[in-house]
């Protein structure tokens, strides 16, 4: 068990009605580390990732966030722990500006939500701050903006901010380049090698050229399991994890996909 891993899973399992969707799965996040969660259709990612999340109360196992057992504590708890998920929770308010946003964010993260009454002095400390947190990703000029009005590429950024905004320990990424065109997969991708720095990131991932642009460590899962693991070089190398690939796919493009 090494010791600079901030989060580590132990035997790993969760069962629907008799169904291993992830079993006995072992996992070390290294503190600092950008690591990401692959494999073909169907694998148990998205189980693993909502196991990691607390969103889903595994069958047997164990979860470690540092020295802490996490195992049965809920999300919110979690969360203020500094294990903070993106993109699905961290939903933006439309008819907010962007500056709003985050520092909804980060009353939330101070536990002082909605206090009307905080001093304007207050106030104005919370959004040099919220600024900060737009400036690192790229959105400061449009603070004043609607979220409503910005472009469907530019709200993950703010997604982004608003989660920076929780000063996650680790931060948990679904599937954070889905759905975007190439120009905002760039976009985003960069954001995220950005943001990553001086902080930990866990990613499901599908796109393999953005892995294996920003990402330190890739675990393949295959039927629940961990197939492999290794810099991305290595997995993608490794003859079971391409036939794994292969073997799924009712087309090559999955196979290719590996080559990116
Ligand atoms: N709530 C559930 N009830 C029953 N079976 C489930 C449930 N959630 C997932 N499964 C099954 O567990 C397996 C793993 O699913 P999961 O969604 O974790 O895979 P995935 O790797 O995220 O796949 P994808 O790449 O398609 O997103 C699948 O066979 C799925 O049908
Ligand atoms: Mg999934």
């Amino acid at each position: 068990m090494s010791n600079n891993s901030i989060l580590r899973a132990r035997g790993l399992t969760k069962q629907f009605a008799g169904f291993a969707a992830v079993q006995d799965m072992d996992l070390d996040i290294a503190q600092g580390s950008v690591h990401a969660l692959v494999g073909p259709n169907g694998a148990g990612k998205t189980t693993c990732f909502n196991l990691l999340t607390k969103f889903l109360v595994p069958t047997s196992g164990s979860i470690w966030f540092g020295e802490r057992d996490i195992t049965r504590l809920p999300p919110a708890q979690v969360a203020r722990m500094g294990l903070v998920r993106s993109f699905q929770i961290s939903a933006t308010f439309a008819h907010m500006s962007l500056l709003e946003n985050v520092r909804v964010g980060m009353q939330r993260a101070a536990g002082m939500a909605w206090q009307f009454w905080a001093s304007p002095r207050r106030l104005g400390q919370l959004d040099e701050r919220a600024m900060q947190y737009l400036e690192q990703v790229g959105l400061a000029a449009q603070a004043d903006l609607l979220a409503v009005n910005l472009p469907y590429g530019h709200k993950r950024a703010l997604e982004l901010a608003t989660t920076l905004a929780l000063e996650p320990k680790l931060m948990l990424l679904d599937e954070p380049t889905q759905g975007l065109g190439h120009e905002d997969v760039e976009r985003v991708t960069e954001l995220i090698a950005r943001v990553a720095k001086g902080r930990t990131v866990l990613m499901v991932e599908h796109n393999m050229s953005v892995i294996s642009r920003i990402c330190d460590r890739v675990t393949v899962m295959q039927r629940g399991r961990k197939l492999a693991e290794g810099s991305y070089a290595e997995v993608s190398a490794n003859p079971e994890v391409i036939s794994a690939y292969m073997g799924e796919a009712a087309e090559p493009a999955a196979a290719e996909e590996l080559q990116a």
